[in-house]
């Protein structure tokens, strides 16, 4: 890629966890934003959080839309003001729990919210997209690590009853979709991201993930046990074929994962050859749920009391990503492992016990 100086980069849902933080890395590099984002599962407070830790220089390459891309005309708005080169995707619900009880929210907004935003990339001739996909993708993988060429699961359907419920699969579609668009006009270049387990914070401290409700993953939940919001947490499993018997993750802080995205928006342009391509984001190395709570008490000097339990329905054993083909082909790699994404999720939790919320 040439100077990346003056490209237009519209990132969807970026007031979201992964969004905040990949933002910071975009302006940083010389990369101009645009998030359009409906606030569904964020606060307008995240974005002002994103400008003061850029600075007010770069805080003018930022902009912020409140729009919903369920609503072609919030998209056609932002694309008739202004030319983008690429879009990073992240906009999405993402509660396992709430997906299996109301499907058709999950349908509307993640299906026909990422249509929409195809439609109106095509119509001003942007083909460029950076795709947030998820290793659930690989369904209760057979080997590990997980490979980008791996047989996807779920998509056979004994292994869509068997692993997951029809409504969590929509990472699964969409990739379907993406690999359409593209093999039905090459001019596309389309990059997805499988996501293993993102966690941590930026340095900072000013930007974290800040779930609504009880959360569902283990690193919130966790942070909240550890800022007396919860009394302990629930170890779901303990008689897993693991060394301690709990589950297996393979855990990537948000800022490595940030920078995925810059090394993925890099080989968009300068690859005409990309195709519609998958890409691992993970460092490698899997973690147990009992090793990321002793991390993470270590980190924080404060004990996290735990309850054995089930397992979690639809929980695979173990999962960790190849990280060969970002590392060759992307030419990225995680920086940071257990132990800072411990220390930044903890610095993130201490000084924002409520998150963005302003008091109890
Ligand atoms: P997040 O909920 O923090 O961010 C998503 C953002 O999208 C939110 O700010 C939300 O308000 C916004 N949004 C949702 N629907 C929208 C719509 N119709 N129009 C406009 N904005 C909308 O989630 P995140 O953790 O930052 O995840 C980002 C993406 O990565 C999601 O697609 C998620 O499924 C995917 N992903 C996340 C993880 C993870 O563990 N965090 C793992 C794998 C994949
Ligand atoms: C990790 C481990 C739990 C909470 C999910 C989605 C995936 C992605 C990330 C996409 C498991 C255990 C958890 C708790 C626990 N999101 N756990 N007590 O299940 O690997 O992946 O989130 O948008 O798509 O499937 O992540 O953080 O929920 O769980 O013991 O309170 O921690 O059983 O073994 P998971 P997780």
């Amino acid at each position: 890629m040439g100077s990346s100086v003056e490209q237009n980069i519209l990132v969807t849902g970026g007031a979201g966890f992964i969004g905040t933080h990949t933002a910071v890395q975009l302006l940083k590099e010389g990369f101009k934003v645009s998030i359009i984002d409906n606030l569904d599962n964020s606060v307008i407070e995240a974005v002002d959080r994103v400008r003061e830790l850029v600075g007010p220089d770069l805080s003018k390459k930022l902009e912020f839309t409140q729009g919903d891309l369920r609503n072609k005309g919030d998209i056609e708005k932002l694309f008739s003001k202004q030319r983008f080169d690429a879009v990073i995707h992240f906009a999405g619900l993402k509660a396992v729990g709430e997906s299996v009880g109301n499907p058709r929210r999950y349908f509307d907004n993640n299906l026909v919210g990422t249509i929409n935003l195809y439609e109106t990339m095509a119509k001003h001739n942007c083909k460029m997209m950076v795709f947030s996909s998820s290793a659930t993708v690989y369904g209760q993988p057979e080997k590990i690590p997980c490979m980008e060429d791996f047989e996807l699961k779920a998509m056979n359907p004994y292994g869509r009853t068997k692993s997951q419920p029809y409504s969590l699969l929509w990472q699964l579609f969409l990739e379907e979709i993406a690999r359409d668009i593209q093999a039905a006009e090459p001019e596309w270049r389309i990059v997805l991201l499988r996501y293993f387990n993102p966690v941590g914070a930026h340095e900072s401290g000013r930007i974290g993930e800040d779930p609504k409700g009880i959360p569902n993953n283990l690193m919130p939940y966790i942070q909240q046990v550890a800022v007396g919001r919860l009394p302990e947490l629930n170890v779901y499993g303990h008689d897993y074929p693991t060394e301690d018997g709990s589950a297996v993750r393979d855990y990537i802080h948000v800022m490595d994962l940030a920078d995925g995205h810059i090394a993925a928006l890099r080989k968009l342009f300068d690859d005409p050859k990309i195709g519609c391509t998958a890409y691992n984001l993970g460092t490698g190395r899997g973690t147990s749920v009992l090793e990321m709570v002793a991390a993470f008490e270590k980190a924080s000097g404060k004990k996290i009391p735990i309850k054995l339990c089930p397992r979690r329905l639809g929980d695979a054993t173990a999962v960790y990503a190849s990280t060969e083909k970002a590392e060759k082909e992307l030419g990225w790699k995680a920086k940071y492992g257990v132990e800072e994404m411990c220390r930044d999720q903890w610095n993130w939790a201490n000084n924002n016990p409520w998150g963005y919320q302003k008091k109890l």
